[in-house]
């Protein structure tokens, strides 16, 4: 039997005159009145096709080939030559083209060559056969595989984290519920839904945020890290917010707001280098027809030391363009997207990292800074995607967290393991989150995260 070959490696080969066998989906077909056709094979290996020269003799020729369209899957065998034409150094002349799946070009929505992303989302389980959503997925794989050796390579121990929580990381009303209750006829007290009736006794939500269970184990292990599914059930229809996204979470154990900074920076840039390197096809592809200037934008971001600013800065520089926003930038309110992205693409015209935001804007778990108004939290914004990162030094004094849990009207009962890290053995720590859907947009040029994830879930939108 002959080995199938994937087509990312024959386009590279040379053993001219070998025997080959390749299975993928037609993109195109041609056909010439010489009595032979071309077929373009993609096999989701790379973003390139396979030329298959398929000659009249073949005993299916009529019947089947000639009828061959966009989509339909097929086995190949044949021979690799030096392709005569341009653009490709390679080709297969078919010894046999056997049809296994036909795809009705009166119904199969992918005969144009261009669609909108728009049209495209909605038929997400076809478009990963499109150029631009195989290259963004075959990305996405390898930024998942070079932020593990990144911290594998550092020692980081790599934590699960769950996906169920009893507690809110970010303090905000903004879960997802888990429950078995039957929500028709919810066991009600005195008006509030009794959750000791529900499967685990207690409220349970969807994760926001693996942060607060990374700290229990990077205070035993050292350094850990997270990376999996957060979920937020904020109502906000964005090009960069989603239902469920990945959150790649550090965290350090005797390490101070700096040397996370520091960290954060040298990840983002080793991401970024990863790609260029190992991604070169797709990124072309990218560069072509998504953003002309993807390419260098990255390269330049590998290249430049990031804006160091404080938060104080930040509402300085923008109070003076003040008219320039939807939102009027104020001392003790959120920056928001439009500010983020003034401060990278407008004034520092590179990435920048926010420092010290009020107390009043951030999650309890900070930790404050000795002004008592303002917290050791870090910000990492970038161009077009604004808040790529967020993280801090996590408030390490028992009473101090105390307090904080208490103003942000949290319930103490429910974050006692939280406050005993502080009660034995505690020490400075910090980490940082990662929106990892929103850095593949930053590295593809995708303007809208729901084009960078497999299947987005956003407000009104869970087709399956
Ligand atoms: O700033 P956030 O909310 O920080 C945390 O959750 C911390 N617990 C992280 C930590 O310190 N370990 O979220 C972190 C990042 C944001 O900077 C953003 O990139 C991304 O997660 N993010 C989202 N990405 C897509 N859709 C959403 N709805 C997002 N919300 C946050
Ligand atoms: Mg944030």
């Amino acid at each position: 039997m002959i080995r199938r070959k994937k087509i990312a490696e024959l386009i590279e080969s040379s053993d001219f005159g070998s025997d080959v066998t390749m299975m993928g989906w037609v993109r195109t077909k041609r056909d010439s009145k010489g009595g032979f056709s071309f077929l373009e094979i993609n096999d989701g290996s790379t973003i390139k096709n396979m030329q298959v020269l398929a000659e009249d003799k073949l005993a299916n020729y009529t019947e089947e080939i000639l009828k061959l369209t966009t989509g339909c899957s097929v086995i190949v065998k044949g021979i690799l030559v030096e392709s005569p034409g341009k653009g490709q150094k390679v080709e297969v002349q078919a010894r046999e083209v056997k049809v296994v799946g036909w795809a009705d070009p009166e119904t199969y929505p992918l005969q144009k060559k261009r669609h909108s992303f728009e049209y495209l989302r909605t038929i997400a389980h076809l478009r990963p056969r499109t150029n631009t959503f195989g290259a963004v997925a075959r990305i996405r794989n390898s930024m998942s595989y070079a932020i593990h050796t990144f911290f594998q390579d550092r020692g980081f121990i790599y934590l699960h984290s769950p996906i169920i929580t009893g507690s809110n990381c970010e303090g905000a009303g903004d879960m997802f519920k888990v429950t078995t209750l039957d929500l028709q006829g919810v066991a009600k007290r005195q008006g509030i839904t009794d959750f000791r009736e529900d499967f685990f006794g207690k409220q349970a939500n969807l994760t926001v945020s693996g942060q607060l269970e990374a700290e229990v184990y990077a205070l035993a292990l050292g350094n850990v890290y997270t990376f999996g599914p957060t979920f937020r059930a904020e109502d906000s229809n964005t090009y960069r917010h989603l239902a469920e996204f990945w959150m790649v979470e550090p965290e350090m154990a005797f390490c101070d707001l700096k040397e996370n900074i520091e960290l954060s920076e040298e990840f983002i840039k080793s991401i970024l280098s990863y790609i260029l390197k190992n991604c070169r096809d797709d990124m072309a592809f990218l560069n072509r027809f998504v953003d002309k200037d993807l390419i260098s934008t990255i390269d330049g971001i590998i290249n430049t030391s990031f804006e160091h600013i404080t938060y104080t800065e930040a509402i300085e520089i923008l109070s003076k363009v003040i008219e320039r926003f939807e939102f009027p930038p104020a001392w003790g309110k959120d920056i928001q997207s439009e500010h983020e992205r003034y401060l990278c693409e407008v004034v520092f015209k590179k990435p920048v990292v926010v420092t010290d935001y009020p107390k009043e804007i951030k999650p309890f778990y900070m930790k404050v800074n000795k002004d008592g108004k303002t917290l050791k939290a870090m910000d990492i914004l970038l161009p077009r995607i604004g808040e790529i990162i967020g993280g801090s030094q996590r408030e390490d004094d028992y009473e101090t967290l105390l307090n904080r849990i208490k103003e942000a009207n949290l319930d103490p009962a429910d974050y006692w393991w939280y406050l005993d890290l502080r009660k034995y053995g505690t020490v400075v720590h910090s980490g940082f989150g990662l929106g990892f859907e929103r850095l593949i947009q930053f590295v593809t040029g995708l303007a809208n995260i729901r084009d960078v994830i497999p299947f987005p879930r956003t407000p009104k939108n869970l087709e399956f």
